[in-house]
C-alpha cells in the first residue's frame, strides 16, 4: 500500500493559511444594526483569540455626528451586549483604544477626504503603508456610491506591498439587472480580487463541513449521484416573524432574502464537483457550474405563501399583514419553497426540494439526501417498523452534526427492520464552541481569501435562475395562501413534490 502521506495532496492548495499584514478595517455603517450586532462582536472575538494582526486599527464611518470616544463607547456597548463571550475588559480596552470614527453621508466626498487624513495617520505612525479593508454594511443603496467615492478620492489604490480589499454585505442587488449593474459599477473602480460579497452562511463552521464532509471521505462521494440520491430537501425554516425589519422585508420577500444567496450556496456546496484545489477561484468555478446547470422553476414549481395569526410556544403572534409597517394587502412572500433540477451528467433526474419560511414551528437549518431504496426487500415486512431508504441529514442549525439513518434489526428472535441513527454531533465531537461566522469571514477578507465570499459570475448565475420567478410573482395580484404562524407552514406546499416524496417535519 502506498503511503497516503508521500502523495502531494493537491486540495491542500489554498487551504494554507495566508498570513494577516497589519491592517486598518474601515465600517461603513458602523453604528448600524449589523455592525452592533455582528461585526463589532466578531472583531472583539478576534482579538480575545489573537487573531488580529499585531497592528490592527478599527475607523466608524456613519451619517450620526460623533466624537472618536463616542464611537468608541458604543462600540464598547454593543460587544458587552452582543459577543458570544463574556468581554475582558483589558482585550476590549486595547481594541477600542484608538478607534476613530469619521461622520457624514455616504455621497460627500469631504467625508473620504476626512477618511483618508486618518488613513495616512495611521499609516505615518507605522511607518508603512498598511492594508485597507473597507467593509460596506450600508443600504444597499449606498454600494456604489461608496466604492465609486472611495476611487475618486483614490482610497481604492493600493501604495506599495499594501492591499486594499472591499467587502459588501448583502443584498447584492434586488433582481438580476441590478446585480449586473452594480457589478458593473464596482468593477469599473476594482479588481475583482479585490472585491469580497458576503454570504454569512459562507461563514458557518457546518456549512464548511459540507467541504470537508464530501471531499475528505471517500465513502459518500462514490454514492452522490443520480444512481444512488433520490431527492434532496434543503430547508431554512426560522421561528421569528420579521421583528422591526418590515421596511426592508417588505420589499425582499422570503425568496430574495434566503433562497436567492443562502440556500443556493447550500445547493452549489452539496452538487459541486470536487475541485482541483481548494484556491478561490477553482472552488467557486465548481460552483458557478452547478448554478449554470439549474433553470429557473416553471410557475408550476414554485410556491409562496404568507404567514397569518397564530400561536407559537403558547403565545399569541400576530400575522405578517399585522407586523408593524408592512403595508396594507401586502403581496410579500414570508414562505418559499421550489422544486429545481441540477441538468448535469451527476444530478440529473434528481429533484432538489428547496423550503423556506419565517414564523415557523421552529428554526432549522439543514439538508436531508435520502437515498434510493434498495431494489428488493428479501425480509417479509411482517413486524418491521418503517423500513426506510436511508436518509443522510446535515444538520446547519440549531444541533449541528450529520445524521445517517440505517434500517437495522430489532434484537429478539424475529428479522424485524428499524431505522436507527448513526450522529455526528459537533457539541459534543469538538467540545468548543463554534465562531460565529462573521468572525471566519473578516478575517479571510483581511488575507485576501475570497474562497467563501461570492464571485460576481457567481451571483449573477443565483440570480438568473430567481430573477423570473421574482418578476412573475410580482405580476400576480391574487392575495397569498396563508399559513398560521408557529406552523409547520402551507400544506399546498406538498404539490411540488414527486411520488411519495414528503416535506420532513420542521
Ligand atoms: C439573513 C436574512 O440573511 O439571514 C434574515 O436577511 C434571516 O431574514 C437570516 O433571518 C438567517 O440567518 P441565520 O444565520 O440565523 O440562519
Amino acid at each position: 500500500m502506498s503511503d497516503p502521506a508521500a502523495v502531494e495532496n493537491p486540495l491542500v492548495k489554498g487551504l494554507e493559511r495566508l498570513p494577516v499584514h497589519p491592517t486598518v478595517l474601515v465600517i461603513f455603517g458602523a453604528t448600524g444594526d449589523l455592525a452592533k450586532r455582528k461585526l463589532l462582536p466578531a472583531l472583539y472575538n478576534l482579538a480575545h483569540e489573537g487573531a488580529l494582526p499585531e497592528r490592527f486599527h478599527l475607523i466608524g464611518v456613519s451619517r450620526r455626528d460623533k466624537a472618536h470616544e463616542e464611537f468608541a463607547a458604543v462600540a464598547d456597548t454593543a460587544i458587552r451586549e452582543f459577543s458570544r463571550r463574556e468581554p475582558d475588559d483589558k482585550v476590549l480596552a486595547a481594541l477600542l483604544a484608538e478607534v476613530k470614527y469619521v461622520a457624514g453621508t455616504f455621497d460627500d466626498a469631504t467625508v473620504y477626504a476626512a477618511l483618508k487624513a486618518e488613513l495616512d495617520a495611521f499609516d505615518v505612525a507605522a511607518g508603512q503603508p498598511l492594508n485597507r479593508a473597507f467593509y460596506l454594511s450600508t443600504a444597499p443603496e449606498f454600494f456604489p456610491v461608496i466604492v465609486e467615492q472611495l476611487g475618486n478620492a483614490g482610497l481604492t489604490e493600493a501604495a506599495g506591498e499594501a492591499e486594499v480589499r472591499v467587502i459588501i454585505e448583502k443584498p447584492f442587488g434586488t433582481t438580476l439587472d441590478e446585480a449586473i449593474d452594480l457589478n458593473q459599477r464596482v468593477l469599473a473602480v476594482l479588481d475583482e480580487t479585490q472585491v469580497f460579497r458576503i454570504d454569512h452562511y459562507l461563514g458557518k463552521e457546518t456549512v464548511q463541513n459540507m467541504l470537508a464532509f464530501r471531499f475528505a471521505n471517500s465513502m459518500f462521494e462514490p454514492l452522490f449521484n443520480r444512481n444512488y440520491i433520490d431527492n434532496v430537501q434543503i430547508t431554512a425554516a426560522e421561528d421569528i416573524g420579521i421583528g422591526t425589519r418590515a421596511g426592508y422585508y417588505d420589499n425582499a420577500g422570503a425568496l430574495r432574502d434566503l433562497v436567492q444567496n443562502h440556500m443556493l450556496q447550500l445547493l452549489t456546496l452539496l452538487c459541486m464537483e470536487p475541485p482541483v484545489d481548494f484556491s478561490a477561484d477553482e472552488v467557486r468555478s465548481e460552483k458557478v457550474k452547478v448554478l449554470h446547470s439549474i433553470r429557473p422553476p416553471h410557475r408550476d414549481e414554485v410556491f409562496r405563501a404568507q404567514y397569518g395569526p397564530g400561536t407559537h410556544a403558547g403565545d399569541d403572534v400576530v400575522g405578517y399583514l399585522q407586523e408593524d409597517g408592512v403595508p396594507a394587502g401586502s403581496h410579500t412572500e414570508t414562505f418559499a419553497a421550489m422544486r429545481l433540477h441540477v441538468d448535469n451528467w451527476r444530478w440529473a433526474g434528481v429533484p432538489f426540494y428547496l423550503r423556506t419560511g419565517k414564523s415557523l414551528a421552529r428554526k432549522v437549518t439543514e439538508i436531508a439526501v435520502t437515498f434510493k431504496p434498495v431494489p428488493h426487500l428479501a425480509f417479509g415486512e411482517e413486524g418491521s417498523v418503517g423500513v426506510k431508504p436511508n436518509q443522510l441529514i446535515l444538520t446547519m442549525q440549531p444541533n449541528e452534526g450529520v445524521s445517517l439513518s440505517l434500517g437495522a434489526k430489532i434484537p429478539g428472535n424475529r428479522m424485524r427492520i428499524r431505522p436507527v441513527n448513526m450522529e455526528f454531533l459537533y457539541g459534543t465531537a469538538f467540545m468548543s464552541q463554534s465562531p460565529e461566522a462573521y468572525e471566519r469571514l473578516i478575517m479571510d477578507a483581511m488575507r485576501g481569501d475570497a474562497t467563501l465570499f461570492t464571485r460576481n459570475d457567481e451571483v449573477e448565475a443565483q440570480w438568473r435562475i430567481c430573477d423570473p420567478v421574482v418578476r412573475r410573482w410580482e405580476d400576480e395580484a391574487e392575495p397569498l395562501v396563508q399559513y398560521p404562524a408557529g406552523s409547520q407552514g402551507p400544506p399546498e406546499a406538498s404539490a411540488l413534490l414527486l411520488g411519495d416524496d414528503q416535506w420532513r417535519a420542521i
